[in-house]
């Protein structure tokens, strides 16, 4: 078997287990969402008419619900999450240079994740420390003042963000 194929089965076996506790508890269809995200690291996407059917909802108002909220996610995210700050502040100290170079380095583009799910590449308005611009966020820890050799530095080495 495909090792995603076997990916998808564990997911789903961790989904139908939360799934029983939460089973006709309407009430219940956030907490149940944000359970499966912690234990899977998102939602697997044939889950929702599995949800839908234990709460008693219809999938689409799971999907509604998925969809609503921006920190629910239906695929699956890299082990680090790296945030390029696009902030004004960010931008004007060489903001869209770190962008170009990380998205270089880790070969990917906003949005999307490493086939390995080690990275996943977003952007974000400003993430609060303008001083330190321009600024990047890898698996949470922020890393201020960054130039060229810093991004190099960062990706080169396999202990980035702990
Ligand atoms: S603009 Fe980048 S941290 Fe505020």
């Amino acid at each position: 078997m495909h090792r995603e194929e076997i990916a998808k089965e564990a997911d789903l076996a961790q989904v139908n287990e939360l799934v029983a506790e939460y089973s006709q508890q309407k009430w219940a269809l956030i907490p149940l969402l944000q359970e499966i995200q912690n234990e899977c690291g998102y939602i697997p996407p044939q889950s929702i008419p599995i949800i839908a059917i234990a709460l008693g909802l219809f999938p689409s108002q799971v999907q509604g619900v998925i969809s609503f909220y921006t920190q629910l996610y239906t695929q699956p995210r890299g082990r680090k999450v790296v945030r390029v700050c696009r902030g004004t502040a960010c931008h004007v100290r060489g903001g869209k240079t770190i962008l170009k170079l990380v998205k270089q380095h880790l070969d990917l583009e906003e949005g999307e994740t490493s086939p390995d799910l080690e990275y996943t590449l977003e952007t974000v308005a400003c993430i609060g420390v303008c001083a330190l611009a321009p600024n990047i966020v890898v698996a949470e820890h922020v890393h201020g003042h960054m130039n060229p050799k810093k991004v190099e530095q960062l990706f080169k080495s396999q202990e980035v963000g702990g």
